[in-house]
């Protein structure tokens, strides 16, 4: 194996430690952090199920943007929805051509959505870019990691264009070398150089996510301003650790 491809490798397992017990970790701190009072973004729901249904509505239609800010709506959501299906094209990278779900991938409604996805992408965020450099409010409020995180993933896009259309890469090797980390059985990366700075910048966004405002990701479904049901009336809202202190001292905490 070449030097670099070795690089490469521990470079791949060491970024998805990261990744991965980054946030393990944070996702758990999420679930334990106390939410004490009831502070549901009204009009709220009234039931289980509506809470569902309204994070369901967050998630897919960024519903809560969408009423703050149109414009920041369209390119934001342009961005994820991007994002989603370049995701979907990109795992042909690691699935078998012998897997059944291969047919599911390896179409040409996902391949070529996946591919102009990559112009969405970066046209997503361009947008936001411009926003935070135009809105005086916004360029108030912004720190240079906020314009660092958008400029960082539009270089992934912007190099995984420049494979696509300018200097072509072993796509073959390439998955053999992806497929290879997940086998433990590491093979040559191609060393083409835009490929190489696709991957970098991969690397460093794995790494940056779990301490990044990206966790708001997973961030969204702790919310309690969204996951909490609007019964304050109905049901008396008690903390867990307010309900032992309760139960300790025989007393209304
Ligand atoms: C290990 C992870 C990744 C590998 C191996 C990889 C590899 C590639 C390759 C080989 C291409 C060129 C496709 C072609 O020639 O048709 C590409 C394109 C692209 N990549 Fe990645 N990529 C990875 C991760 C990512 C991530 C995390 C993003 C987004 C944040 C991303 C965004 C894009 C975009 C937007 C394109 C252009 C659209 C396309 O033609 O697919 N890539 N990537």
């Amino acid at each position: 194996m070449t030097a670099l491809s070795i690089t490469y490798v521990v470079l791949f397992y060491v970024a998805m430690i990261i990744l991965f017990g980054g946030l393990i970790n944070k996702i758990m701190l999420y679930a334990r952090v106390p939410a004490p009072l009831k502070i549901p973004v009204t009009p709220a729901p009234l039931t289980k199920a509506g809470v569902v249904y309204r994070i369901f509505y967050e998630v897919v239609f960024f519903n809560s943007l969408f009423r703050g800010s149109k414009w920041t709506w369209i390119f934001g959501w342009m961005f994820h929805l991007s994002l989603l299906l370049a995701f979907f094209r990109h795992l042909r990278y690691v699935i078998s051509p012998d897997s059944f779900i291969w047919p599911l991938v390896n179409n040409m409604v996902v391949q070529s959505f996946g591919h102009y996805a990559g112009f969405t992408m970066v046209i997503g965020l361009a947008g936001l870019l411009a926003r935070r450099i135009l809105v005086d409010r916004v360029r108030y409020i912004s720190s240079p990691s906020d314009y660092l995180m958008l400029l960082l993933i539009m270089g992934i896009g912007v190099t995984g264009l420049g494979i696509a259309y300018v200097s072509h890469t072993d796509v073959v090797q390439l998955k053999a070398f992806i497929m290879g980390l997940f086998l433990f059985d590491w093979q040559n990366l191609p060393s083409d150089n835009v490929l190489l700075v696709h991957l970098t910048l991969v690397l460093l966004l794995a790494v940056i996510f779990p301490i990044s405002k990206l966790l708001h990701a997973p961030g969204l479904f702790f919310a309690p301003t969204r996951n909490q049901v609007d019964n304050p009336r109905e049901q008396r809202h008690i903390s867990p650790w307010g309900a032992e202190l309760e139960a300790k001292d025989g007393r209304n905490a």
